[in-house]
């Protein structure tokens, strides 16, 4: 099973300490986000697991190997994406993606296959000969994504790989990351965007001034921390605009709900009281009312809260 692990990880700057006995370990197929201020420590964490800096104390381990003392081994099943390299703009993905084939050493045979294998996943194949100039920062991000993906890494290290890019771009981003869970691989992933990390990731991890604040489940995080007063937020997608009959009359009088708030057509906030006992029944409950359902998940509000809530504890 492919894992991630900081051990005691600690990066001081002089006497500034830009993490703090970070303990974590990640195990298995999974999209865990890492989420955290400016200033964190975040990147300076996804660098120590790439051996781009050197860790003061404790270890990082890929796989169980010290990324420090067996770079290459530990290194080998990875891909990953730090700090947004530019492409030259007038080589195509086909020859940006050859370059980086070339310097990773992957086998000339498996070279055109591979590039494009990961310029598909990314879904770029019609960009594959067109010049890197034109593209949008999305498609350039992309790119960029399919460069990480070159090797069929296991397992994916993400800095913020939504950051500057517009809400379409974001959007275009955010589904190739999604997709990435495809074939077991084990997906970390910085960002700053809770409603990112509410609708792709399965785990969260939350940091602050360089220590560790919670590692856990999307659900548990949410329901553990956010739920004041037994009151919990769920956010519902539909496939087709709700009537507001339907949630007057139906989902409103559902067991547990306290409001329904119709954020646009297709897509509603339902407060409830409860924690994942009654997630789970609300959920039946409204699967049998047949309004078409796309998904449902805990509210990016509520992981906001939590977030907000453990931030500010450690002011
Ligand atoms: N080379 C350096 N010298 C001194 N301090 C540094 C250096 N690199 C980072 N730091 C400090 O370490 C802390 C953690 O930085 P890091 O880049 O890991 O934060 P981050 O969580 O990635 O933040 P952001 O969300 O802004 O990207 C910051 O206070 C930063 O100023
Ligand atoms: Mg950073």
């Amino acid at each position: 099973m492919s894992s991630i692990e900081a051990r005691d990880l600690t990066k001081r700057y002089g006497s500034f300490v830009a993490l703090s006995n970070l303990n974590l370990k990640i195990e298995g197929a999974k999209c865990v986000g890492f989420l955290g201020p400016n200033g964190a420590g975040k990147t300076t964490t996804l660098k120590i697991f790439t051996d781009l800096i050197r860790a003061s104390g404790g270890q990082a381990l890929i796989n169980g190997v010290d990324v420090h003392k067996e770079k290459k081994k530990a290194l080998d099943p990875c891909g990953v994406l730090i700090e947004t390299p530019e492409i030259y703009p007038s080589f195509t993905p086909r020859e940006a993606l050859s370059m980086i084939a070339d310097l990773r050493g992957i086998p000339r045979a498996d070279r055109t296959k591979r590039i494009e294998a990961v310029v598909s996943e990314v879904k770029m194949d019609e960009w594959m000969d067109k010049k890197v100039g034109k593209f949008s920062k999305g498609m350039k991000q992309r790119i960029n994504i399919a460069a990480a993906l070159l090797s069929d890494p296991e397992i994916v290290l993400l800095d913020e790989p939504t950051t500057g890019l517009d809400p379409r771009g974001q959007a275009e981003v955010r589904d190739i990351v999604r997709s990435l869970k495809q074939r077991n691989r084990l997906v970390f992933m910085s960002s700053h965007l809770l409603n990112e990390v509410s609708e792709i990731c399965d785990e969260v991890a939350m940091i602050d001034h360089g220590k560790l604040l919670v590692y856990d489940t999307l659900a548990h995080v949410t329901d553990r921390f956010a739920h004041d007063g037994g009151e919990s937020v769920v956010q519902v997608e539909l496939v087709r605009d709700i009537d507001d009959q339907v949630i007057r009359g139906q989902i409103s009088s559902l067991a547990g709900v306290g409001s329904v708030e119709k954020l646009n057509p297709r897509s509603l906030r339902i407060k409830f009281s409860g924690g994942q006992e009654e997630q789970a029944r609300l959920l039946t409950d409204l699967v049998a009312l047949k309004i078409g359902m796309l998904s449902y998940h805990p509210s990016a509000s509520t992981l906001e809260d939590t977030y907000l809530n453990l931030i500010k504890d450690t002011l």
